[in-house]
C-alpha cells in the first residue's frame, strides 16, 4: 500500500492533494466550499477523469451542508460544470447528483447526496480495481509497457485505469519495465506517474515524449497503454494531448495500443469523437516553464489539452466491465 491519498471526505470536509505541487511538496488541502473544488479542478490541483467527477459529487453535496436550497444546488451545479469540457465523468458525475436530487424530492437531506458522493467514490474504487483484472490478458508475455499523461491514484477513486492495470500486471510478474512519458506540457509524466511508480517500486525509466518512436523503433516496447477523458459510440477516445501521436507509432510499429476507462467515461450521446469538445488551455502553459517565460516575449501557442484517438488505432477497450475488442459499439 502506498503512503498517499488523492481525495478523502472526513469531518464535514473534502480533503484533496493538491496536485501542482506534487512531487516536490505533498500537501492536503482541507474544504467545504464547492467553489474552492471547482477553482482545484480548474488549477489541475485535482485532476484525471474519474477524479474530476468524484470531486464535483463532493462538491454538489457540500452545496447543501448548511441547508437544502435548489438555488445553491443550481449555482453549484452550475460552477462546476463549467471548470473542464472535455472528461465526460464530471458531467456524469452532476447529473448523477442532480437525479438523486430530484428523485428524493422533499425528503433530500445534506447527509443523502453524500452518501451518494461517497457512493461514486466507493464504486471507482472497485472499478479501479476489476479494470486491473480484466487487463491482465493484454499481458502474452513479460513486457516493457509505454504510458503517457497519468492515471494512477492521483486520477481517480481507487488505484487508477490504466496505471492500475500496470500495477496489477506488475504484481502478477507480467510487466518488466514502465516508459513514463513526461507528458508535456504540465508533465503530468514527469510530476506524477513517475512519483506513483516510485511510490510503488514499479521499475521505470522517464522519457521525452519525443523519444517513443526512438524506443519503439529499438524494440524497448511491447504495448502501450493509456487512459481516456471521454470515448464515443465507436470507441474513438480523447486522451491528453500527445496520446494520439503515441498510438499512430504503435501501429507504424505494430505494437498493441490500449485504452482503460471505467464506463462513466463512455460517452454513449455521441457517435464519434469528432464530438468530443476538446479544452484549450491558457497559452502561458505552453510559452512559460515553472513560470518562467522559455518563448520569445511575442510568441503565442496553440494549447489543446487533448487529442482523440480513432478506434482503428486501439486494440482494446478495458472496462470495470471487460476488456472490449473492435469494432467498438457502445449504445
Ligand atoms: O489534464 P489532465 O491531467 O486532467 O488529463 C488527464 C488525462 O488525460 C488522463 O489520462 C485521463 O483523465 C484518464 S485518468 C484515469
Amino acid at each position: 500500500m502506498t503512503a498517499y491519498f488523492n481525495l478523502q471526505f472526513e469531518n464535514g470536509l473534502l480533503h484533496f492533494i493538491n496536485q501542482v505541487k506534487l512531487p516536490g511538496c505533498v500537501e492536503y488541502v482541507q474544504t467545504d466550499s464547492f467553489d474552492r473544488i471547482a477553482e482545484a479542478i480548474e488549477r489541475l490541483e485535482i485532476r484525471g477523469a474519474p477524479a474530476i467527477g468524484i470531486a464535483a459529487a463532493y462538491g454538489i453535496a457540500l452545496s447543501q451542508k448548511n441547508g437544502i436550497s435548489g438555488e445553491r444546488f443550481a449555482a453549484a451545479f452550475g460552477r462546476l460544470a463549467r471548470t473542464r469540457p472535455t472528461a465526460v465523468n464530471l458531467f456524469w458525475a452532476l447529473q448523477r447528483m442532480r437525479n438523486f436530487y430530484n428523485d428524493h424530492s422533499a425528503g433530500i437531506t445534506f447527509e443523502l447526496l453524500l452518501a451518494e458522493a461517497v457512493a461514486i467514490h466507493t464504486e471507482d474504487i472497485h472499478h479501479c480495481e476489476a479494470m486491473g483484472i480484466n487487463g491482465l490478458p493484454i499481458f502474452t508475455k513479460v513486457s516493457n509497457v509505454i504510458t503517457h499523461c497519468n492515471t494512477g491514484k492521483l486520477a481517480v477513486g481507487g488505484e487508477g485505469t490504466a496505471f492500475n492495470v500496470i500495477r496489477t500486471g506488475w504484481l502478477n510478474k507480467m510487466v518488466a519495465h514502465v516508459y513514463a512519458d513526461e507528458t508535456r506540457p504540465l508533465l503530468q509524466g514527469a510530476r506524477l506517474t513517475a512519483f506513483e511508480l516510485s511510490m510503488n517500486n514499479i521499475p521505470y525509466s522517464l522519457i521525452s515524449d519525443s523519444t517513443a518512436g526512438f524506443l519503439m523503433k529499438q524494440g524497448k516496447v511491447d504495448l502501450a497503454i493509456t487512459g481516456a477523458d471521454r470515448i464515443a459510440g465507436n470507441g474513438d477516445s480523447a486522451n491528453k494531448i500527445g496520446t494520439y501521436g503515441l498510438a499512430a507509432l504503435c501501429k507504424f510499429h505494430n505494437i498493441p495500443f490500449y485504452i482503460a476507462a471505467p464506463s462513466s467515461t463512455i460517452d454513449r450521446s455521441i457517435a464519434s469523437g469528432d464530438e468530443i469538445p476538446i479544452e484549450i488551455r491558457s497559452e502561458d502553459e505552453l510559452l512559460c516553464l515553472n513560470s518562467q517565460r522559455i518563448a520569445p516575449e511575442n510568441a503565442r501557442a496553440y494549447t489543446p489539452a487533448f487529442d482523440v484517438v480513432p478506434a482503428g488505432l486501439i486494440s482494446g477497450i478495458i472496462t470495470e466491465e471487460k476488456l472490449h475488442l473492435p469494432p467498438y459499439n457502445f449504445v
